[in-house]
Parts: C-alpha cells; structure tokens; sequence
C-alpha cells in the first residue's frame, strides 16, 4: 500500500476522443498521474445510456485505451480497466440510486439539455447516470477527480450522495473533490464558438479529433469560424479567437497574454495557422504512438484485463462495506 491519493476519471466511448477531451481531462491526467495513485477507466456502461452500434463500441473502447496509453499515461504505475468488466460499478450504482432524488436528477443540465426534445424517449439509464458516474468515483475512495467544466455538476452530485450516505449508515466514502485546469476545461466548437466540442456533433469540421491527420486538423482549425475584428484578443467579444487562444494556451504552456502580445500585428490567418502547427505538434507524438499500439492487441488485452483485477479488488471492498452497512446479509465473496 502506498500513501498516494486517489485519483479517478474516465471518457466514455461514444464517440473518437476530440481534442475538447484531451485538452480537458487526459493531458491533465497524464500530468498528475506521479503524484496520485489513478484509476483511469473507459466508462463503457454510461456509453450505452444511448444506443450503440455492438461492433463499434467494442473497436473504441480499446482505441480509446491506447489513446490513454498514446498520451502518456503509463500502464505500470496506473490502473486503467473497461468499467463493464468490474461488476462493483453497477452494483454500487443501484444502492447510490436508491438514495438519489428525483428532483435532483431532473436538475442536472446534461438531462435538461435532452430532455427538452424528447423526455419520452430518453432511457431511464441516461436519466440515473449520475449515480453511476458517483459510484465509479466513490468505490475507490477517490480524493480528486480531474474533468472537464461540463463535469461539474455531476461532481456535486457525487459528493452530495456521499455525504447523504455518510450521515444516514457511517462514515463509508471519502467525499471527492472537482479538479479542473485554470485554462482548457471549456474547449468550444470550431464552427460554433459558443457551445463546447463534442464527439457527438454532426458537424465534424466543429471538432479535432486525436487520431485524424495532420493535414484535416489543419483544415479544420483554419475553417474556424471567428469575427471581422482582425484583432487576436481574449474577449467574451470574441469566443472564435478566445476559444483559439485558449487552445494555443493549453498546448504551448504559453500565457494568453503572451499570446495577445505575440499576435498584435499578426492577421488571423497566420495565427490560425500557428495554432493548427502547435496542436499537430502536441498530438504527432500520440497519434504515432497510437498507431503501434493498436498493431499490439495482445498488449493492449494484458493492460486492461490486469487493470480490472487490481480496480476489482478495492471496488469490492468498497461495495462490501456498503452491502454491510445498507443490511444486506453478508456472503464469502
Ligand atoms: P465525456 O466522455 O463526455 O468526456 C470525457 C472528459 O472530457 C471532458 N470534456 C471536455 N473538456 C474540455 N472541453 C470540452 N469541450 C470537453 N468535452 C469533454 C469532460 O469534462 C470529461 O472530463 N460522465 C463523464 C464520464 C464519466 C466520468 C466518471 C468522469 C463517467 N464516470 C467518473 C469522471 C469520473 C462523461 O460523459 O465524460
């Protein structure tokens, strides 16, 4: 045992990761994964929440691995496992669901944003899901779990329920905090500026994708849509040019005000393009690495079959303490 804390976070693999995910969540995990103990999981179960096509999702979970892989995140030192494969998360999701509320659920803002067209037939799974992102993260005791902005609120979810469990049986579950990076955890679409990248658009000149070529990552960034203001600002005035310098930000450890000062004479055709090289720059090295990964299946198989053992041992500690504590008679597991 060492007296690392704990990180957990995860993508869910319903789409190919865009740069929206790595700028937000896996460049950070990477990061931070020396000081933490990390358990990196793909969150297949939530994918499901809607349909997928069977063959494709199995072909993106483990693309998805090696993308983690690609990025840097180390195997040996880190847990990283296919959420279906540890039983614990759904088991530990139905309890976390019988103490949620209804109201609140209604509440979350990825639900509303659904709901609004058609509630009907919306599943029951996307409906409860955030109880069974609160399990994920509160079956292995986690201390911090780095995300995204659009995380957020499922966070104060999972903290809420921890804490409701802790008051109504004991204390059982270390209540996590949120950690999102001071720039890059909104990143927004290339066509439209004011609503954040997502896999799911289908626009897909709105998002850079991991593993794209250099040549379309190119493209895209230079079709960006931005304003006739000529001028390189980080302004609310300005989301396409904000949304550009805060990629150029996140990728070159650059300030934005360097950036600002870097541009002041530049046309935004230069600047785009400065912003398409650095980004090719930052993701070459992954996409090459992803290539050879994915020659490799049978090391991809050992990485995540060894990750569910370890992640299973300390998901079914957690659950049992929870089965002890809500009266369910205990059984040698
Ligand atoms: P998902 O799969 O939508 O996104 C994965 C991670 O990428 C971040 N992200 C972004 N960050 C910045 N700019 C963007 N445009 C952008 N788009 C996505 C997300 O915030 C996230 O960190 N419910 C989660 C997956 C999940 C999870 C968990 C996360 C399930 N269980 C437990 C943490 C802990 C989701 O749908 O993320």
């Amino acid at each position: 045992m060492n007296d690392k804390k704990v990180i957990f976070s995860g993508v869910k693999p319903s789409g190919d990761l865009t740069l929206g995910n790595y700028l937000g969540a896996i460049k950070n995990w990477a990061e931070l994964q020396d000081e933490y103990e990390c358990y990196y999981c793909i969150v297949d179960l939530h994918a499901v929440t809607v349909h997928q096509d069977p063959k494709e999702l199995r072909k993106r979970s483990l693309e998805i691995l090696a993308q983690y892989i690609a990025a840097g995140i180390n195997p040996d030192d880190n847990t990283m496992f296919m959420q279906s494969h540890v039983s614990a998360h759904a088991e530990l999701a139905w309890v976390l669901n019988c103490i949620s509320y209804m109201g609140q659920l209604k509440r979350m803002t990825q639900f509303k944003d659904k709901a609004r067209n058609n509630e009907e037939n919306l599943s029951a799974g996307f409906f409860t899901y955030p109880a069974l992102m609160a399990a994920d993260i509160l079956l292995y005791q986690t201390d911090l779990v780095p995300v995204g902005d659009d995380q957020k609120q499922h966070l104060e979810l999972a903290r809420d329920l921890a804490e409701r469990f802790n008051s109504k049986y004991s204390d059982t579950f270390v209540v996590p905090d949120v950690y999102t990076s001071k720039i890059g955890s909104r990143i927004m679409g290339l066509q439209n500026p004011n609503s954040k990248m997502s896999k799911s658009d289908d626009n897909k000149n709105d998002y850079v994708l991991i593993i794209e070529s250099d040549n379309e990552t190119e493209k895209k960034i230079k079709k960006s849509i931005t304003d006739s203001l000529n001028q390189v600002k980080f302004s609310d005035e300005q989301p396409g040019i904000k949304n550009l310098i805060t990629i150029l930000s996140k990728v070159t450890g650059d300030s934005t005000q360097d950036i600002e000062n870097k541009y002041e004479n530049a046309g935004y055709g230069k600047f785009k393009s400065d912003v398409a090289e650095a980004v090719n720059e930052e993701l070459k090295p992954i996409r090459q690495r992803f290539e050879e990964l994915m020659k490799n299946k049978d090391y991809l198989e050992q990485v995540y079959l060894e990750g569910a053992e370890r992640a299973e041992t300390v998901a079914r500690k957690t659950l049992r303490k929870v089965y002890k504590k809500v009266g369910f008679i205990p059984r040698k597991f």
